[in-house]
C-alpha cells in the first residue's frame, strides 16, 4: 500500500470531480481495510500542490460575480445544489490536504483515521449532489462557482492549528447552521432525492466538526494552551469576517463546540 500522504497527494492531483472522488473512496477503503486488519500503515511524506487539480468547468468567479439565486425557482434550486457540490469537492481536497501537508507534526493514528473517513464521506456527498443535479438535467460544471473556497487552505498552509480552527470548526460548523434551511427548500419543492441527500450530508457533517474539535483540543493539551483563547486568536488571524448567527447551537454542541467558543467571534470589532 502507498504511504497515506502519497495517497492524499494522488487525490489532490486528480482534476475531474467524479474521478477525484472515485480515487478518494478507493484509497479510503484500502486504508480502512488495512486498519481493520490491525496494520499501522505508513504515513510517509508528500508534496501536496498549493492548489489542487480541478476540472476546467465550473468557471470560478469572485463571490461578487456569482449570479444571485432565488431558491424558490427551479433554476435557484439547481444553483443551490451546484453550490453544495462545489463545497463538497473542496472539502474532499481540504481533508486530503490536511493529511498530506502536516506530516512533520507527529499525530496519533486516530487523527488519520478520522480525516480519511471525512474525505471518504465528502466524496460521497459530492457524488450525491452530482446525481441530484443530473436528475434535474444539469451537472457539476454547468454553472459558475465560488473562487474563494480554497482561501482558507492557503491562509493556513503553514499553521496546523489554524487549519483545524478555520476549516472544520468554522467552515464546516457553518454548514450545520445552514443545512436545515436548505433541506426545507427541497422538501417544499417535493424533491425527495435532494432531501435525502442533504439529510445524509447533515448527519455526517456533525462528525467532521467533532473531529476538528477533538484534534484541536488534543493539540492544545499537548502544547499547554487554553483552547478558547487559542481558537479566538487563530480564527481572528485567519478568518477574515465575524461569524454569522443564527448558530445551530444544538448540533454544534453535539460536535463539541460550546457557545462560548464561537459567540465571542460573532461580533464585529
Ligand atoms: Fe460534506
Ligand atoms: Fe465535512
Amino acid at each position: 500500500m502507498m504511504p497515506l500522504a502519497q495517497m492524499a497527494e494522488a487525490v489532490l492531483r486528480t482534476a475531474d470531480g467524479r474521478e477525484k472522488t472515485a480515487l478518494s473512496r478507493k484509497l479510503a477503503a484500502e486504508w480502512k481495510a488495512a486498519r481493520a486488519d490491525g496494520h499501522t500503515p505508513e504515513i510517509g511524506t508528500a508534496d501536496p500542490p498549493m492548489h489542487p487539480a480541478r476540472p476546467a468547468q465550473p468557471e470560478l468567479l469572485s463571490p461578487r460575480e456569482v449570479p444571485r439565486r432565488r431558491p424558490g425557482s427551479p433554476q435557484g434550486r439547481i444553483a443551490l445544489l451546484h453550490a453544495v457540490a462545489h463545497i463538497e469537492l473542496n472539502a474532499v481536497d481540504l481533508h486530503w490536504d490536511i493529511i498530506a501537508r502536516f506530516t512533520h507534526i507527529p499525530m496519533p493514528m486516530g487523527f488519520y483515521d478520522d480525516w480519511v473517513k471525512a474525505a471518504d464521506e465528502e466524496s460521497k456527498h459530492f457524488n450525491l449532489m452530482c446525481d441530484c443535479l443530473e436528475e434535474l438535467d444539469s451537472h457539476y460544471g454547468a454553472l459558475p462557482a465560488h473562487a474563494g473556497m480554497w482561501r482558507a487552505a492557503e491562509d493556513t498552509a503553514q499553521d496546523f492549528m489554524g487549519r483545524l480552527a478555520v476549516v472544520p470548526m468554522v467552515l464546516e460548523a457553518r454548514g450545520l447552521d445552514v443545512t436545515p434551511g436548505m433541506i426545507d427548500i427541497f422538501r417544499t419543492a417535493k424533491l425527495d432525492s435532494a432531501v435525502a441527500a442533504l439529510e445524509t450530508i447533515y448527519a455526517e457533517e456533525v462528525a467532521h466538526v467533532a473531529y476538528g474539535s477533538k484534534w484541536f483540543h488534543f493539540l492544545c493539551g499537548r502544547d499547554n494552551l487554553d483552547p478558547k483563547d487559542a481558537f479566538h486568536t487563530l480564527v481572528q488571524r485567519y478568518f477574515h469576517s465575524p461569524l454569522k448567527p443564527p448558530f445551530n447551537e444544538e448540533k454544534r454542541a453535539e460536535a463539541g463546540l460550546p457557545p462560548d467558543l464561537y459567540w465571542p467571534l460573532a461580533v464585529a470589532d
